[in-house]
């Protein structure tokens, strides 16, 4: 594409906008179940009128949109009590989880600088179920992540593992509530406990669960304290675009006070130009995600999302249930949260998303990594209530279908060529051989996943890594 001579018509315009998405998963009618949080058409509209009402202010200076700020301050307020600060507790609006998380690994970091400054190479301790978020963090911000074994039955954090992991480098402990793979919740009040007598920042991801735990808490779901009511925890992120239903581009960042969160800030006025003093990552940044999530939480109150994780988790039980009862299916852990997932020892679980897939669902494959099996992750939504009985109906269908299908042929074949490579070996040549053998053109996005999951999930996780990096440098060109 180049940009036009002429400007276009709204007509063409919207109409080539709608012609791009028909290829996306059909979301709105409830079977796409991972990537969507999504209480219904009402609170749609609630989100998209806040964010455009916002999109073209500029959340960078609270001078000049104070109302941003002030936005900011009462979503904020909202999280602190929801995850029981006191009247020290702080936090920042920030674009999402990782953005959020992000921002407590450079405050822990920068915390340590000051306050153990014989630590020389930084550490953080998670459970190989922790999010993906806090490596990808260690990795922009030098830390060196050390990754620990979790209970292979219940994927929940083993405590004495994480103590036993704890050296003198380590400054940041995590734990999950919940954990995205399994939806479980970590013991927080036993690694808050290590927290406290070894002098490390104990960060609690709820990005995923910290907003919906809160209500299913309340509903008398087995949930153990996950929040500042632990003595021990430090920061805690939250997502409000995950089951708080606001805008995607919105998530906070919980401090237990402002010393701790003040080592998250930056400033720079080393340069010409205007002074940059920010609280997140982002600088330049449109209002719309701190209106919506402001909007969505005044829309539904209490009462609204009460209501909401009394109707996710009557689905979650019937669907733990109906999905442990189809033969060759099991699910992993005990879900705590309206999200879980299921493996099998009988049938390929690629075949089974490929199959569900041809029936219009969306389900979504995870590789085998530590404790877990390769399996099928499900979210859990209000809107998709309708659906539940149907989506048991036809997963036990095909696993049936998938049972006849090949299965992992080609996988072997390229384990046994590609596992004992060096990652850096992987050449463009090599990629592209692979890729050929896996039956993928660089270029095309795959319709069915199997095979390509299964190779995935045999080969070594550097090799996964590299391939993978690889491939995503193939897909994204520029349309010519
Ligand atoms: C537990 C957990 N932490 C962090 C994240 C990262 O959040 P985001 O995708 O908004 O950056 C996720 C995303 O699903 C998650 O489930």
């Amino acid at each position: 594409m180049r940009l036009p001579k002429h400007g276009k018509s709204e007509a063409e315009l919207f109409g080539a906008l709608e012609r791009y998405r028909e290829n996306d998963m059909p979301w709105r009618d409830g079977r796409t179940w991972a990537y969507i949080y999504d209480p219904g058409p009402e609170a749609e509209g609630v989100i998209k009128r806040a964010f455009s009402m916002y999109l073209t202010e500029n959340g960078l200076d609270p001078t000049v949109f104070p109302s941003a700020m002030h936005m900011e301050n009462d979503v904020i307020a909202i999280a602190v009590d929801l995850l029981h600060g006191d009247d020290q507790a702080v936090g920042t609006f920030t674009s999402g989880g990782t953005e959020s998380i992000f921002c407590a690994v450079k405050a822990a970091r920068d915390w340590a600088r000051q306050e153990r400054p014989e630590v020389t190479r930084p550490e953080i301790l998670l459970a190989e179920t922790g999010h993906a978020s806090f490596q990808k963090a260690a990795h922009y911000l030098g830390l060196e992540p050390v990754v620990v074994p979790v209970d292979p039955e219940t994927f929940l954090a083993r405590p004495e593992a994480m103590r036993e992991a704890i050296t003198p480098e380590t400054v940041m402990m995590v734990g999950s509530a919940i954990s995205y793979a399994h939806g479980v919740v970590d013991p927080i009040p036993e690694l808050g406990a290590i927290a406290e007598e070894t002098g490390t920042w104990l960060h609690v991801d709820g990005c995923m669960g910290g907003f919906m735990l809160h209500f299913l808490q309340r509903l008398g779901v087995d949930i153990p304290e996950y929040d500042f009511r632990v003595p021990g925890v430090s920061s805690i992120s939250m997502d409000y675009h995950k089951y708080a239903f606001a805008a995607k581009g919105a998530s906070v960042v919980i401090y237990r006070s402002r010393d701790l969160r003040r080592h998250q800030m930056y400033a720079c006025s080393n340069w010409t130009g205007y002074t940059v003093i920010n609280t997140s990552v982002q600088s330049t940044k449109s209002a719309g995600p701190v209106a919506a999530s402001w909007a969505i939480l005044n829309h539904f109150g209490d009462d609204g999302y009460m209501d909401i994780a009394r109707k996710v988790w009557a689905m979650t039980e019937k669907i733990v249930a109906g999905v442990d009862a189809i033969p060759g299916l099991r699910i992993l852990g005990r879900p705590q949260m309206n999200m879980c997932s299921f493996t099998s020892d009988e049938v390929s679980v690629f075949h089974i998303a490929d199959e569900m897939k041809e029936l219009g669902w969306y389900v979504q494959p995870q590789l085998a990594y530590g404790s877990s099996p390769e399996n099928l992750h499900l979210s859990i939504n209000p809107n998709s209530e309708r659906w539940a009985d149907d989506l048991i109906a036809d997963l036990a269908k095909c696993v049936e279908r998938a049972r006849e299908l090949p299965s992992g042929e080609l996988a072997a074949k390229i384990e046994a060529a590609f596992s004992n490579l060096d990652p850096e070996d992987l050449t463009p040549e090599l990629f592209q051989n692979l890729l050929a053998m896996a039956g993928v053109d660089g270029t095309a996005l795959p319709g069915r996943m199997a095979e390509i999951n299964e190779v995935l999930n045999a080969l070594p996780v550097p090799v996964r890594e590299r391939l993978l990096v690889e491939y995503l440098n193939e897909l994204y060109q520029p349309t010519r």
